[in-house]
């Protein structure tokens, strides 16, 4: 059985006091949706205060990028070692908004996430298409393209402690959700690559659906076999959203 993962991906929003208050809110319903692991990802500049805020809570924190490199002359980077002082369980690694807007390759995501397993920080790779390649029918091929990037540098034991996020391009900050049963198709097709190599694995593999996932379309999409969460953005900024979310996943 896999227990499902809610996780907020607050992209470049907040600050120190709508941090605070958002987490406050968050912690205040977390234990009754305690089934489901909840974790939300801040901007770098506030991991120190959401680690003191969430530590000893049931909620848990990561990042959403880090470099690919250990440590040196990498102007503006935040390494995994660093990720490792503020207790990061996650890094988001290879979402759409950085493939697209900062130019990172599939084989940038692929050592990223090997650096993020170096330090024992637990990778969630991001795999998706564009509205142009879904309408081109290609879907399949370009998912299994920057799902093989990984498996070719890290292999399939890889995954063992890692999590995959599908997020089509298409879906994300549009209000245009996959249907439960587009989603539940790419899950399957990612679940069939990676029981290629090792079926068992494969069947403990959590992996997230994400594309403006909300309180009103989340027990439908959870409820599908293969989708065992959700990487949310814009409601995860809402704690009363962000936590209906997590309800529909209980
Ligand atoms: P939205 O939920 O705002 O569509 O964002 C999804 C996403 O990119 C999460 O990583």
């Amino acid at each position: 059985m896999r227990r499902k993962l809610v996780a907020g991906n607050w992209k470049m929003n907040g600050s120190t006091g709508s941090i605070r208050e958002l987490l406050q809110g968050i912690l205040g319903g977390a234990a009754e949706v305690a089934a489901v692991e909840l974790a939300v990802f801040p901007p770098f500049v506030y991991l120190g205060a959401v680690e003191q805020q969430l530590s000893g809570s049931a909620v848990i924190w990561g990042a959403q990028n880090m470099c690919d490199q250990g440590s040196g002359a990498y102007t503006g980077e935040v390494s995994g070692s660093m990720l490792n002082d503020f207790h990061c369980t996650y890094v988001i690694v290879g979402h759409s908004e950085r493939r697209t807007l900062y130019g990172e390759s599939d084989q940038v995501v692929a050592q990223k996430f090997a650096a993020a397993r170096k330090v024992g920080v637990k990778p969630i790779l991001c795999v998706g298409e564009t509205l142009d390649e879904r309408e081109r029918g290609v879907t399949e091929a370009v998912v299994g393209r920057q799902l093989k990037a990984v498996l070719d540098l890290e292999g399939i034991g890889s995954f063992a402690d890692a999590v995959i996020a599908y997020e089509p391009v298409w879906a994300i900050g549009t209000g245009r959700t996959a249907t439960s049963g587009q989603a539940q198709e790419v899950h399957a097709f990612i679940r069939a690559k990676l029981a290629e190599l090792d079926p068992a694995l494969a069947n403990k593999v959590r992996i997230l659906y994400g594309g403006s996932v909300k309180g009103s379309n989340a027990a439908e999409l959870l409820a599908m076999p293969d989708i065992d969460g959700g990487l949310v953005g814009g409601a995860s900024l809402d704690a009363k959203d962000f936590l209906a979310i997590a309800k529909a996943g209980c």
